[in-house]
């Protein structure tokens, strides 16, 4: 085996343990000629949702936009195991996004039905004396919008500029999920993104719940090993970069803003690097390929995938 393949090998490892591999049958293989709920092949989200590269550096932006609404924040900080299972949590919002996306209809539905009922008990009282409920179509509208808006800003910076044409289908195949998941409104058109987003931004806020929740984020121990000062570091950077997606205001709120122009185009350039190499040593994953050989019918033609490999190993 070759050096790179080596190389190549072990990235898809260490992705792998982190974000796990998603590959059960009962989910991503069914009927024949299934597309699934996301539009199936040919669709914007098969297109932008297999990037791994491109997940993997909208995964801590999406977070962070989340837990900006103390409601959810609260429920997260009270109620979710991230401290004592991160990898287990990254792996299944990961898992979230791929089931939804290349799951078979009913594999698919059954991951939100379980999902929803998770959040069925999930809810409380905010530090600022609030009441929330994670099944507040409102909350859901807010995650689920946070998730398609990182990944499709990633998608267009890093891999390829997209028109507003595409961004509008992408968001209109997303939305059904997040309506499934019980949101009653979601953005499905980059309009009525900015406009919820708009109306959401008096919602949002940093509180003690959420600084400990993104000190946790760059520093809390993940597996076995305290994260060390070098990770620590790499790990700041990181969630920088990966906000540099989000509004200015967004990074002014959470204080993760790149102190000048210089650190922000050094990050950018190693934000576009770890897109690449993401992309490189995983060009399609396996639900990837069990989702078109589910929705193709058996014919290899339309099995065929995009070709991700194309892009550039370079920054
Ligand atoms: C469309 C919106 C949402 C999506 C896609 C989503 C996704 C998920 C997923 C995939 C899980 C993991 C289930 C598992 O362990 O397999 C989960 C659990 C959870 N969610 Fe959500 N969620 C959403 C909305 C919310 C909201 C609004 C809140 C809080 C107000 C919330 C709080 C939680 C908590 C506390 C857990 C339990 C996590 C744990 O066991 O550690 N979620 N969610």
């Amino acid at each position: 085996m070759g050096a790179l393949d080596q190389i190549r090998q072990k990235m898809v490892a260490d992705m792998e343990e982190v974000g796990g591999r998603h590959d059960e049958p009962e989910i991503y293989d069914g009927e024949p000629g299934d597309p699934g709920l996301a539009g199936g092949p040919g669709s914007m989200s098969w297109e932008i949702n297999g990037d791994i590269g491109v997940i993997g550096v909208a995964g801590s932006a999406a977070i962070v936009m989340e837990v900006l609404h103390p409601s959810v924040m609260a429920g997260v900080f009270t109620q979710s195991s991230y401290r004592t299972q991160p990898l287990q949590r990254a792996r299944n919002t990961l898992g979230y996004v791929l089931r939804t996306t290349y799951g078979s209809t009913p594999g698919a539905t059954a991951v939100i039905e379980r999902v929803k009922r998770i959040h069925t008990r999930v809810g409380g009282v905010r530090p600022d004396g609030r009441e929330y409920q994670a099944l507040d179509p409102e909350l859901i509208a807010w995650v689920h919008t946070c998730i398609p808006w990182a990944i499709m800003t990633a998608f267009d910076r890093y891999r390829r500029p997209l028109t507003i044409a595409e961004k509008d289908r992408y968001l209109a195949e997303q939305a059904v999920i997040g309506r499934m998941g019980g949101a009653e409104s979601v953005p499905g058109s980059v309009a009525e993104l900015d406009d919820f987003v708009e109306s959401m931004r008096p919602e949002l806020a940093v509180n003690e719940q959420t600084r400990s929740f993104i000190r946790f984020l760059a520093e809390g121990t993940i597996g076995d090993d305290v994260a060390g000062r070098r990770e620590r570091a790499d790990r700041w950077l990181g969630l920088r970069g990966s906000m540099m997606l989000m509004p200015a205001w967004a990074r002014e709120l959470t204080g993760l803003e790149h102190g000048n122009v210089a650190a922000r185009l050094a990050s950018e350039r190693y934000e576009q690097l770890k897109a690449n190499l993401g992309r490189w040593a995983a060009p399609v994953l396996p639900c990837e390929e069990m989702a078109r050989r589910r929705a193709a019918d058996g014919g290899p033609e339309s099995a065929d995938g995009p070709n991700r490999a194309a892009a550039p190993l370079s920054a």
